[in-house]
């Protein structure tokens, strides 16, 4: 088990997540984070941390996303570590809660 980064993370990376961390799991895509399911210790630090409420434990992510269990697994093998915070997107504030962002998903 472990806690994945779902779709209202995508053009937001408010990366407050990052932070808390214990275990630095956490991976840098140009407008999406993803966390290393082998590497998370499922310690649920990082979910009340986030501001657009885009990470669940594996075992509550929605139907409708299930693809981002894969993508996460998939995405934290190829893109960089990230272990502190930066400032998010620059629409950030706009795009959190924009339904549909799954395509703007940039690897
Ligand atoms: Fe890191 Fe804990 Fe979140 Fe897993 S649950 S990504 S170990 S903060
Ligand atoms: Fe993304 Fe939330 Fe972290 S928007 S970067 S999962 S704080």
């Amino acid at each position: 088990m472990a806690f994945i980064v779902l779709e209202n993370c995508i053009k937001c990376k408010y990366t407050d997540c990052v932070e808390v961390c214990p275990v630095d799991c956490f991976y840098e895509g140009p407008n999406f984070l993803v966390i290393h399911p082998d590497e998370c210790i499922d310690c649920a630090l990082c979910e009340p941390e986030c501001p657009a409420e885009a990470i669940l434990s594996e075992d509550e992510v929605p139907e409708d996303q299930v693809e981002f269990i894969e993508l996460n697994a998939e995405l934290s093998e190829v893109w960089p570590n990230i272990t502190e915070r930066k400032d998010p997107l620059p629409d950030a504030d706009e795009q959190n809660g924009v339904p549909g962002k799954r395509d703007a998903l940039e690897r």
